[in-house]
This record gives structure tokens, C-alpha cells and sequence, in this order.
């Protein structure tokens, strides 16, 4: 056997023993490493014969890549048995800790559906304080001091005179307040008013506010706006019924129902929106806060509407009783995620 194939087995069988990184890294230093003894071989070719080169070279070659290839396998066996090791001193049959995942409640996902269809139709998203004036929650919208909505048995006053808005209409004092003509938004939030609690009462509920104020709006706007909403919403099948009714601050007024055998209250119509052309009084409240005639009701025409979110989302989820929508049962909610 040749002296280079000598000292490669000797290399090999020196990694093969190797039970660390370090004796593995030592063994490489020691023979492949700049003085290492089969650089060394290298070194001396120069002063070989020429019958002797080949062979060497040969040799060489064979003995580098045989020892390379060895010191790598077992660097990787040494990882294998390192990690092994590791492992076995976790204990993989304790329970895991359960990321538990959130939905939206059923009230918002209402709330977004809505909205969505709305900024289809180009209307655009406003608020206003749930704590509000008398002025924007009545007076403006010609609801006079008599009017039983401002009776303490139906509203919540704060000491300073301040109401809990008994709807969202607020929004639309508050809009045509601060910018001028044309104005087409909904206004999404909470109502407040002292009703006796029951399966389709609560003292807190839910509108989306809307309106609309251009030159020539007509009831077929606000009828075609709001049917193509509801249709939307609830499926083309579902029926809309417009009926007369009486709000101060639109003339003429309707309340809207909806009925359809795809939902689960089946056959029975149900109330879902108060709506109306903006009366022209309150564009005449509206410029005396204003100081100016921006809502000259000979120029400028409008519809409005207040949608109950917590009756839609009734309808549409098949809920039966609004307390639900508060009481935080899992249960309950869970059938929403
Ligand atoms: N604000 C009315 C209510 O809460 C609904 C409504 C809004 C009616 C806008 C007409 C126009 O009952």
C-alpha cells in the first residue's frame, strides 16, 4: 500500500471515531488543513520524478475527496445524533397551547355588509357624538318641545341637558352643518332610548343614517336607493313594502317593511327603516345654524332614511331575540365565526 493511501485510512478511521465538532474540525486541520499531512503530499510534487507524478496526483486527488466527503458525513451524523438528543428531553405528548381565534359579532358583520352596499351607490361615511344636543337630536328636525320622543319616559337626559341620541338623524343636522350641498352619507352608530327591555326592545340599538341632498331628488330615488339595498341584502326574491307613516322631519314619510321566504322569519313582513323627503323646515333650521342659505329648499331636495341594524341582522341570521346580541354567550356567538 502506498504511504498516501496510509495515511488516508488513518484520516478516515480518525473521523469515524470522532464523537464531537471538535475532534472532527481537528482531524480536517490535521490532514487537509494548509500543513496538514495530505497537504503536505501537494507540496512535495515538484520534486517527484516524472514516473512517480501520476500516480501521486492520482493519489492526492482520491485521498482529498474521500476524507472531505467523510469529514462531512459525519459532521451531519454528529448533528442527527445532537438533535435526537435534544428532542428526547422534550415531552411531546404535553398539551399544546390552543390559539383561539376571533370573529367579528354578528352586528358588525351586518354593520360592514351594509356599508358595503352603500359605498356602491357612491355614499360616503359620516358620524356625529352619541351624547348630543337637543338641538341636533329634536329641534332641528322640527320635533317640537311637545313632541312625546322628548318626554323623560322615552329619552335619557344628562344633567347638563345633553341627550343620549335617541337616532341617528343627529348625523344628517350635523353633515348639512358643516358642508354644503349636494351631501349623499350614511352614518352608522348606536341610538339610545328608555324602552322596556324585551326580546325586540333594548335601550341601546343600532341605525345606519342616511342621506341624500341634490337638485330634483324624488321619491323615486329614495324608493329605487332603498329597494335595490334591501334586494341586495336579502336576496332578490325578497319583497318591499313601502307604507305611509309620520316623522317630523320628512315630508312625505314612510316606514319601509320586508318580507321573504328565503329568510327565516318566512312570511311575515317586518319593519326595517324609517325613511322620507327631508321636510323643508329642517333645511331652513339647518341655515340658521349655518348663518347662510346653502339649503335653499326651492333649490335643493333630499330624502333620508334610519335603518335598524339590530332588526336586519334579526332577519338575516334567524335570530329570535335581540338580548342575544349583548349577552356574550359563546354559544351563541360562535354560530357567527
Ligand atoms: N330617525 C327615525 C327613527 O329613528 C328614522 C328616520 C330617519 C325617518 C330618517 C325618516 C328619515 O325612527
Amino acid at each position: 500500500m502506498h504511504p498516501l493511501e496510509e495515511l488516508r485510512d488513518t484520516a478516515l478511521a480518525e473521523i469515524a471515531a470522532a464523537t464531537d465538532d471538535q475532534a472532527i474540525e481537528a482531524a480536517r486541520v490535521r490532514y487537509l488543513g494548509r500543513a496538514g499531512s495530505i497537504s503536505a503530499w501537494a507540496n512535495q510534487m515538484k520534486s517527484l520524478s516524472k514516473e512517480e507524478k501520476p500516480l501521486v496526483g492520482k493519489l492526492l486527488n482520491e485521498a482529498r475527496t474521500t476524507v472531505t466527503a467523510a469529514i462531512e458525513e459525519n459532521a451531519q451524523r454528529l448533528r442527527l445524533a445532537k438533535e435526537a438528543q435534544d428532542l428526547a428531553t422534550i415531552d411531546i405528548s404535553l398539551p399544546g397551547t390552543v390559539v383561539e381565534q376571533g370573529a367579528l359579532h354578528p352586528l358588525t358583520q351586518m354593520l360592514d355588509r351594509a356599508i358595503g352596499i352603500f359605498r356602491r351607490m357612491g355614499f360616503a361615511l359620516a358620524e356625529g357624538p352619541d351624547v348630543e344636543s337637543e338641538w341636533h337630536c329634536f329641534d332641528a328636525l322640527n320635533t317640537p318641545a311637545d313632541h312625546p320622543a322628548r318626554n323623560e319616559q322615552d329619552t335619557f337626559y344628562l344633567a347638563d341637558g345633553r341627550v343620549l341620541r335617541t337616532h341617528t338623524s343627529t348625523v344628517q343636522i350635523r353633515t348639512m352643518e358643516s358642508a354644503p350641498p349636494p351631501i349623499r352619507v350614511i352614518a352608522p352608530g348606536a341610538a339610545y332610548r328608555r324602552d322596556e327591555v324585551d326580546a325586540t326592545h333594548s335601550a341601546q340599538f343600532h341605525q345606519i343614517e342616511g342621506l341624500y341632498v341634490d337638485r330634483d331628488v324624488s321619491v323615486a330615488d329614495l324608493k329605487g336607493t332603498l329597494e335595490f339595498f334591501l334586494r341586495e341584502l336579502f336576496g332578490p326574491d325578497s319583497q318591499v313594502r313601502f307604507r305611509p307613516h309620520y316623522f317630523p322631519f320628512t315630508e312625505p314619510s314612510f316606514e319601509i317593511d320586508v318580507k321573504s321566504k328565503a329568510l327565516r322569519s318566512g312570511e311575515k313582513w317586518i319593519e326595517v327603516c324609517g325613511c322620507g323627503m327631508v321636510h323643508p323646515v329642517v333645511f331652513e333650521k339647518v341655515n340658521q345654524a349655518r348663518k347662510d342659505a346653502a339649503y335653499d329648499p326651492e333649490k335643493w331636495s333630499g330624502f333620508a332614511f334610519g335603518l335598524g341594524m339590530d332588526r336586519l341582522a334579526m332577519i338575516l341570521f334567524g335570530i329570535p331575540d335581540l338580548r342575544m346580541f349583548a349577552q356574550n354567550d359563546l354559544r351563541f356567538l360562535r354560530q357567527f365565526a
